[in-house]
């Protein structure tokens, strides 16, 4: 069969690699792809928000499967813009991405079908959001409702900071429409975890848990960023809590959004906040997390492909899915700068002496190839992941390949998986 994949990033290298082990594709394409890619790929290049675009090329080459791997197509309606010709695609519908898209839609939606979160009130307004943090205090936490590349959401230790973040939002309009309408919510301690589901609308299979980094400095300094590294497992979600977590947020959350009318398909990514044995939603995701699906995709065991046919076709439930023992661990390494300004074009060396390693694989972030060479394209660059016997070993593999690669101003964090070290056994 042939595969066509959408996006440019680590997720969808992952994905790309993933699938071309499959004895079922003859063929994958990638639009638009990255260096690393082209490996698995024939990239096509068609941006990801060129819905009309995609959806043509898909029925003139015959694929006969769609892998959406960003939000925006997803949110966009990209899942109905091919269902309308008949091809297949997996990820959930407009209707149904919109717990991604709207943070005052996802917010009411567990309001309304008590899915535990944190308390909220929801403002179109930036004097009442204003009376309203000097009523409550800090800290607190000021989100852009609509879509902002993972930085809708800021955290703010004191009223000052939260003010400050109103006027981003709303009068300065940082995020554009996405800034419209905000939620300020109560500010949760605990620990992260990632928590991710394949559905049909019905069957569930819940992944193994994973842990993103999502500060961009060592012990969690500095500004957020779309993920530094992740691993999995992550022991902090204990079979107790996983249990929890899928009865009382995901389930709950499939079955709302059926009561609703907007049936859910594809995969379902809850941010969770552990507090003790209590999990509360942070946030939704209506597709495979990045970094989290370049962990995810080497401890998947079983073939990918029919796992997404499945979701897509409505069997998952027939579905017997299997991982490998053990544990995968990825270092994002990025470009100086990141979150904030960066340069491109860094040529990038060392990645064949990483090729000859077993148990590694470099999945591409943000690269392009040019006269041969790969040169650095984004903020993310590589995601070099390791799988092995556990955190520790995945861990030391990881990094023993982070030294073998070098780009000009290259910063990755040096304490991915700390939080896992010495309390595994714990973990699911
Ligand atoms: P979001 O975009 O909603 O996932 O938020 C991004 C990050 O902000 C999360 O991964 C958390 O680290 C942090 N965050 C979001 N909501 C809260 C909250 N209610 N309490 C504490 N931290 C939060
Ligand atoms: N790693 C966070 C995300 O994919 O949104």
């Amino acid at each position: 069969m042939k595969v066509l994949i959408i996006g440019s990033g680590g997720r969808e290298h992952a994905l790309a690699w993933k699938i071309s082990r499959s004895p079922l594709v003859d063929k994958i394409f990638c639009a638009p792809g990255n260096a690393g890619i082209e490996k698995h790929a024939e990239c096509v290049n068609i941006g990801s928000g060129d819905i009309k675009g995609l959806r043509r090329f898909a029925r003139d080459n015959g694929i006969d499967m769609t892998v959406v791997g960003p939000e925006a197509p997803l949110c966009a309606g990209i899942v109905d813009s091919f269902e309308a010709w008949d091809l297949k695609i997996f990820g959930p519908a407009q209707t149904a991405a919109r717990l991604e898209g709207s943070k005052v839609f996802a917010k009411q939606l567990m309001e309304r079908h008590t899915i535990p979160t944190a308390t909220f009130r929801t403002f179109d307004s930036a004097d009442r959001a204003k009376a309203y943090i000097d009523m409550v205090g800090a800290p607190i936490v000021v989100k852009a409702d609509g879509l902002a590349a993972g930085k809708a959401a800021i955290v703010c230790r004191s009223e000052e900071e939260a003010r400050s973040a109103v006027n981003r939002i709303m009068i300065e309009e940082e995020f554009g429409d996405a800034g419209k309408q905000i939620v300020i919510e109560e500010c949760l301690k605990g620990e992260e975890v990632s928590v991710l589901a394949l559905t049909d609308g019905h069957g569930i299979a819940l992944l193994p848990p994973c842990q993103d980094h999502k500060p961009v400095y060592d012990g969690d300094e500095g500004p957020n960023t779309g993920g530094m590294g992740a691993y999995s497992p992550a022991p902090v979600l204990t079979y107790n809590m996983a249990g929890i977590a899928e009865r009382e947020v995901i389930i709950q959350t499939i079955h709302a959004m059926n009561r609703e009318d907007r049936p859910y398909r594809g995969v379902l990514y809850a941010g969770l906040m552990i507090q003790e044995e209590n999990a509360y939603v942070l946030e939704y995701n209506c597709r495979f997390g990045d970094p989290e699906m370049q962990p995810l995709a080497m401890r998947l065991k079983s073939d990918i492909v029919p796992i997404l046919m499945a979701s897509i076709e409505g069997n998952l439930a027939d579905m017997e899915i299997e991982w490998h023992e053990g544990a995968a661990l990825c270092v994002i390494m990025a470009s100086e700068g990141y979150p904030a300004g960066y340069e491109k074009g860094e040529p990038v060396s060392g990645l064949e002496d990483v090729e000859k390693m077993d148990d590694v694989m470099v999945f591409h972030s943000g690269t392009r190839s040019e006269g041969g060479r790969c040169l650095t394209d984004g903020g993310r660059v590589l995601g070099v992941t390791a799988r092995g016997a556990d955190i520790k070993s995945a861990r030391k593999l990881a990094y023993e390949a982070v030294g073998k690669i070098h780009f000009q101003g290259a910063h990755y964090r040096t304490d991915i998986g700390w939080k896992a070290l010495g309390r595994e056994k714990s973990g699911f």
